[in-house]
């Protein structure tokens, strides 16, 4: 049975074509899949991360803060001026980081735990390999693998300059460390009897997931709260992405692995916490008007340079 459905088998012959690595960001295939936009709901991310980022200690925000610019690297000139913003008190990034800035610091606080306190993070299907550099530079010390398909982890080993170990063989990959699994709209993108090869590998893991509901025909929801906990041998919590709402709705999985070794690192930290899900239209309204002022002396300073 083929690991891979026929959508990623032809995309990856387009993505053999694409020759100017150092600017993979521009690529076609890049951003059709897409592995980065310049547009990621560039009003909800930044509203729902400042929220989780402002109950931090202050030393932790000041990391963050550091971390939260996008690397130039894969971009030309226009493409990295389009696409940055500025969000909490004038940090500078773009909506293609604060997503995956997302992705961790939800993680954070549907299990309490510190994504750094893992000896091993395994990431399934990291497209550029935003969310491995934001771990990586938050200070994550172990060992992070990438197992993507080459055409993919060719972009990943170049934008994370060799940090990460990057392989396709699910083999190369040790078994029995305290592992995290990330994988973001990736193991719900490969046949199920490859994405369970890959889960039994890491059963007793914990895991970290972004699916969507349907996509290339897969019922992702059925799989991943009926199939996936006995195969991964889990606890579940489950978490909807309402602003994402393509291929029938868009979910993250905590899955805490029943057998994960508990050397008293683990310790549930009060301060992550997550934003009510139920609230995020009026955090994003909010968001916008008291952008109005900004936006005004904008337009203003705009029309007297023009004058
Ligand atoms: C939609 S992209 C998501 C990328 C990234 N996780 C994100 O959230 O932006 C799907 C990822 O899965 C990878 N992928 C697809 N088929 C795969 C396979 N058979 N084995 C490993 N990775 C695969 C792709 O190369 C890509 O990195």
């Amino acid at each position: 049975m083929a690991n891979e459905s026929d959508y990623w088998s032809k995309t990856r012959k387009e993505m053999r074509e694409e020759d100017n690595l150092s600017l993979f960001k521009n690529w076609r295939t890049v951003r059709s899949i897409p592995i980065y936009k310049d547009n990621e709901f560039p009003m909800t991310y930044p509203v729902e991360v400042e929220y989780m980022l402002r109950r931090r200690h202050p030393e932790e925000i000041d990391r963050w803060k550091q971390i939260l610019k996008e690397p130039f690297l894969g971009h030309t000139d226009a493409s990295y001026k389009k696409a940055r913003l500025s969000f909490f008190d004038g940090t500078v990034s773009t909506s293609w980081t604060l997503k995956s800035a997302h992705h961790i610091l939800t993680f954070e606080g549907l299990s309490g735990k510190s994504i750094k306190e893992y000896d091993q993070i395994v990431e399934f299907g990291a497209g550029i390999g935003e969310t491995a550099r934001l771990i990586l530079d938050l200070g994550f010390e172990g060992d992070y693998f990438i197992l993507d398909l080459p055409e993919t982890g060719r972009i990943s080993n170049y934008y994370l300059q060799g940090k990460a170990k990057i392989c396709d063989r699910l083999g190369d990959i040790p078994q029995g460390k305290n592992t995290l699994f990330i994988g973001t709209w990736s193991l719900s993108e490969v046949p199920e009897d490859y994405r369970n090869e890959v889960v039994a590998y890491f059963r007793n893991a914990d895991f970290l997931i972004i699916f969507q509901r349907n996509i290339f025909g897969y019922d992702n929801y059925d799989y991943f709260t009926n199939v996936f906990p006995h195969k991964s041998n889990t606890d579940l919590t489950i978490r909807p992405i309402p602003w994402h709402r393509g291929a029938g709705g868009n979910f993250y999985v905590y899955a805490s692995g029943k057998k994960t070794p508990s050397d008293g690192r683990n310790v549930v930290k009060p301060e992550y916490v997550l934003p009510p899900i139920s609230e995020h239209r009026i955090r994003v309204a909010l968001h916008l008007v008291s952008r109005i002022p900004h936006a005004i002396w904008r337009r203003r300073h705009r029309l007297i340079a023009a004058r």
